[in-house]
């Protein structure tokens, strides 16, 4: 499975929600949550993956890989919080982001059950980040345009520096 990168349009469209939970559905989910142990990271959403479906996994240390089909976020607490992000789709890149400390989510699981979670700590800021994945968001355009440019701008930096040492 590959994962796209900034630029891709489709980061940037709106998912459509999941009609069917059958089998599949699960082959997807299985062959996500292996890309995001390839990747070495924390939450992988559907877009990501040329998926257009409202659909993403989330694995956190210590926990069990979590799959979340049709979600929604039901409630945020009005404290917020920072915290440092990255995402497997802009290679690189890390910067706090403020999003809200508690959420309470219903979705449904790759077996088709509905559930409903009250969710704080790295968790919920996994699931708010991957939900913004579904939407066509992407963390970077929640920080400053100031910050934006100055990460963007030292990521093309990198990459540059990076061509010219393969060659
Ligand atoms: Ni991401």
């Amino acid at each position: 499975m590959e994962i796209l990168t900034l630029g891709n349009e489709l980061l940037r469209g709106k998912a459509e929600p999941i009609k069917t939970i059958n089998d599949e559905i699960r082959a997807i989910a299985d062959k996500m949550i292996d890309a995001l142990h390839d990747g070495k990271g924390v939450g992988l959403a559907g877009p990501q993956v040329g998926l257009m479906k409202r659909l993403f996994v989330i694995h956190i240390e210590g926990d069990t890989p979590r799959v979340f089909i049709n979600p929604s976020i039901t409630a945020t607490s009005p404290e917020l919080v920072k915290y440092e992000e990255g995402c497997l789709s802009i290679p690189g890149v890390w910067a706090d982001v403020i999003r809200p400390r508690e959420l309470q989510i219903q979705a449904w699981n790759e077996k088709g059950r509905p559930f409903t979670m009250d969710v704080d700590g790295i968790l919920a800021r996994v699931i708010l980040h991957e939900y913004d994945h579904l939407e066509g968001v992407l963390f970077i355009d929640r920080l400053s345009a100031h910050k934006r440019e100055r990460l963007l701008a030292r990521m093309e930096k990198d990459r540059r520096v990076e061509k010219a040492r393969q060659k």
